[in-house]
């Protein structure tokens, strides 16, 4: 498609959008009575304008019926996470019973590596993407470090190129080769937190596998943005956020992957608490463990209803709209904003860079944006004018306009305000 970059044009893209009628089910921060353009959906999704009565049930239940509420609650609270995994295997490519909700990120990790790093004479490494997120580095560290390795030379990380922005598969695979049998574990981030790079998978678990390691995957970037297959990547473990894309509110739930051939294996060791014993036994309360089917095994506590519901309510249109149209109108859009940029590039005299691969098939919603010389001065322009872009440093801002919520014609007007902040600094 020919794109062009006017208002009429946006406007026309928007008039063809059958998910636009979405963008008025979610709430919007405002700025001078409009909606702001919201580019950060990748760190934290608007919040659905149904997520309220959600939450208003489980306070209307707790009030009326307090601790009967686990059991005659409008959606029970003792099986309450229960409601997800239908759904979100069906987001994340999984079997219902692969998939549970519980904990956090990081902490859910955690817990899987109780499952999947188990190292053992010289298989002891994890192999992981160099400047992995902050939280993925301190948790592979302590672990590396609770069993009694070193980090320097029990972590080996994947290297960019000099002068390069993204990994390239060749030398993952070749990393992964050379480990060999001293790898126990390979855990990357799946969709790429600073750069927005979407990792070849399921090649890589294979190659994983191919020398004995697990494979594990961090998928908070890539949970309701990139389409995924988890069982038939064959993937061993994975674990994600909520709030970024799932638009579940600030710091909530994190969904996990377990390969069901790990399943009810008894040398697969894990954690465990009563949330995660037989929901049938559960409250007999007996003194031996065991285990409910599937990765609700994993589970621990009870589970924290408040917070599942606005995750519950996110989901629900999930499940109304599918991936694949999501896919398709974020493919859309993500060039139509590329596009905004090249032409505002074009127009004044920048020196912005997009980091994030050009190849469709290598990236989701997020451009990462490389303010060569424009810096801090411009994200503070854009912030001051109604667009909420996030910084990273040294001097990147990311961009996600999601499907869900953001219009053709945001693209269009935050390639105006763009351009304005650029001639302004340079005036
Ligand atoms: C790639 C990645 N991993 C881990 C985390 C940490 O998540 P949490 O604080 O929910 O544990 C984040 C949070 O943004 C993330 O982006």
């Amino acid at each position: 498609m020919q794109f062009k970059n006017t208002l009429d044009f946006a406007k026309e893209l928007d008039a063809e959008d059958k998910l636009s009628s979405y963008r008025d089910q979610f709430i919007f921060p405002q700025h001078e009575g409009e909606n702001v353009i919201y580019f950060t959906g990748n760190s934290l999704g608007l919040q659905p304008k149904s997520a309220k009565k959600y939450v208003d049930e489980i306070m209307t239940d707790w009030a009326n019926l307090a601790v009967e509420g686990h059991f005659y609650a409008e959606k029970p609270w003792w099986d309450y996470h229960e409601r997800f995994s239908a759904k979100l295997a069906k987001v994340v490519g999984a079997k219902p019973a692969e998939v549970t909700v519980m904990n956090t990120l990081t902490v859910n990790l955690h817990l899987l590596m109780v499952s999947f790093y188990r190292p053992k004479g010289k298989r002891y490494k994890i192999i992981c993407e160099e400047k992995a997120f902050p939280s993925d580095q301190y948790m592979i560290s302590s672990q590396v470090r609770f069993h009694g390795y070193d980090p320097e030379g029990a972590i080996v990380e994947i290297k960019r190129h000099e002068g390069e922005n993204n990994f390239r598969t060749e030398d993952i695979l070749a990393k992964i080769k050379e480990v060999g049998e001293e790898c126990a574990l390979v855990l990357i981030g799946g969709v790429n937190y600073y750069t927005g790079q979407v990792l070849e998978m399921e090649t890589i678990t294979k190659a994983g596998h191919e020398i004995g390691a697990f494979v594990g995957w961090d998928l908070a970037h890539a949970a309701g943005n990139i389409e995924l297959n988890l069982s038939e990547w064959n993937v061993d473990f994975a674990a994600w956020c909520s709030y970024k894309y799932m638009n579940s509110g600030p710091g909530n739930a994190s969904g996990c992957f377990i390969n069901e051939k790990y399943h009810n294996q008894k040398d697969i060791p894990r954690f465990e608490g009563w949330w995660g014993h037989s929901k049938e036994r559960r409250f007999l309360m007996e003194p031996e463990f065991q285990p409910e089917n599937g990765a609700d095994a994993w589970q621990i506590s009870n589970a924290p209803v408040l917070a599942l519901a606005p995750y519950l309510a996110s989901l629900e249109m999930f499940e109304e709209v599918g991936m694949p149209a999501l896919i398709e109108k974020r493919n859309k859009i993500v060039a139509y904003l590329e596009f905004v940029l090249h032409e505002i590039d074009k127009e004044v005299d920048s020196t912005f860079e997009i980091i994030t691969p050009a190849k469709q098939e290598e990236r989701g919603t997020q451009l990462s944006v490389f303010l060569h010389g424009e810096g801090r001065e411009l994200f503070n322009y854009l912030m001051k004018n109604g667009v909420i872009t996030d910084w990273r440093e040294p001097n990147v801002i990311r961009l996600a306009p999601v499907p869900f919520y953001c219009s053709f014609e945001d693209m269009f007007q935050f390639g105006q305000i763009l351009k304005k902040g650029i001639l302004e600094k340079s005036k």
